[in-house]
């Protein structure tokens, strides 16, 4: 079961003859249960960067292939890529992060095996790991670290990589992990290294910006009435939907930087609930990696 896929289900799908796009579509997990719920001409649109993801997904949804197309492409640009038909659309699912699929396979994604450092969801992409460890400036790694992996040895492990490289390209996982373990106490550096992973991953793939583009992008393409629903699982992805889901569905009462979004949206949001859904304790015991997962979702009014 994929994660939150009961929950998923039960908040996204209000017309089962509707088109819904999986726009994190990984392995076809949620695809397959959303085609599974829908009738008549339901179908679901799905894309992913990542086109080894779309491999096993076509794979997984070949029982279901009449309800499903896949697209590889970013969520945030899914627009593009539809035909007339394809629109209104009458919900979206963004499970946001990696697949543990990902994690394991050689992408350079966590420091457990040794792996070039890659970490690009698009094997096509123009930047990888690599290249920002080894050619930005100490500032800007610093600043990735701290923000995108609030990482309070952001300045220390920054300078660690600048004296490294001076002497050896960084070219993988273990030897990055090597430049990194004498900063972290002894029973944290699991912990910091995730931290660290999840920092360049969020940099090479622009993740941050990617989401707060594609929320608006893809409400753009709900009917009135349609929903969607995101699974994030940090809080920097978190806080991302909370915000833009506060912010357009206020009716007053915003930061004064963010009042202008009430003169001039073009549509309103209604939080199907008000505080971020967790997995139950059972999901979690079943599959512990969905232990940090939020899930939140609203209609477009
Ligand atoms: C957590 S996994 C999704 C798992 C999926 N829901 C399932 O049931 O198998 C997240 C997926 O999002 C993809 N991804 C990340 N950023 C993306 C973007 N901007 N556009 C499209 N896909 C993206 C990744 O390649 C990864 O396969």
């Amino acid at each position: 079961m994929p994660v939150m896929g009961r929950e998923v289900v039960e908040y996204l799908v209000h017309d089962p003859s509707g088109i819904y796009i999986d726009g994190t579509c990984g392995t076809g997990g949620h695809a397959r249960l959303l085609a599974e719920s829908l009738s008549g001409d339901g179908r679901v649109i799905c894309c992913d960067l990542d086109p080894r993801m779309l491999e096993l997904a076509k794979r997984r949804n070949m029982e279901v292939a009449d309800r499903v197309r896949h697209l590889q492409c970013g969520y945030q640009e899914v627009a593009d890529q539809l035909g007339p038909d394809d629109k209104p659309i009458a919900g979206f699912l963004l499970d946001l992060g990696i697949s543990s699929v990902q994690l394991e396979e050689g992408y350079g994604f966590a420091f457990k095996s040794d792996n070039p450092l890659d970490m690009r969801f698009d094997p096509e992409g123009s930047l990888t790991a690599a290249d920002i460890i080894n050619q930005y400036p100490q500032q800007e790694l610093k600043k990735i670290f701290k923000e995108y992996g609030e990482l309070s040895q952001a300045g220390a492990i920054s300078h660690a990589i600048i004296k490294a490289r001076d002497k050896n390209k960084i070219e993988t996982t273990f030897q990055l992990k090597s430049i990194l373990e004498p900063y972290f106490n002894k029973d944290r550096i699991n912990k910091g290294l995730a931290q660290v992973a999840q920092a360049l991953r969020i940099a090479v793939n622009n993740e941050l910006e990617n989401i707060k583009k594609g929320l608006r992008a893809l409400t753009e393409l709900l009917h009135s009435g349609g929903r969607f629903v995101v699974i994030s699982y940090h809080s920097l992805e978190d806080r991302i939907v909370k915000n833009y889901i506060r912010t357009y569905s206020r009716e007053s009462g915003l930061p004064p930087d963010l009042e202008k979004v009430l003169e001039t949206r073009e549509f309103r949001l209604q939080p199907l609930f008000q505080k971020a859904l967790a997995p139950t304790s059972q999901e979690i015991e079943n599959n512990p990696r969905a232990r940090s997962a939020k899930l939140r979702a609203a209609a477009k009014v």
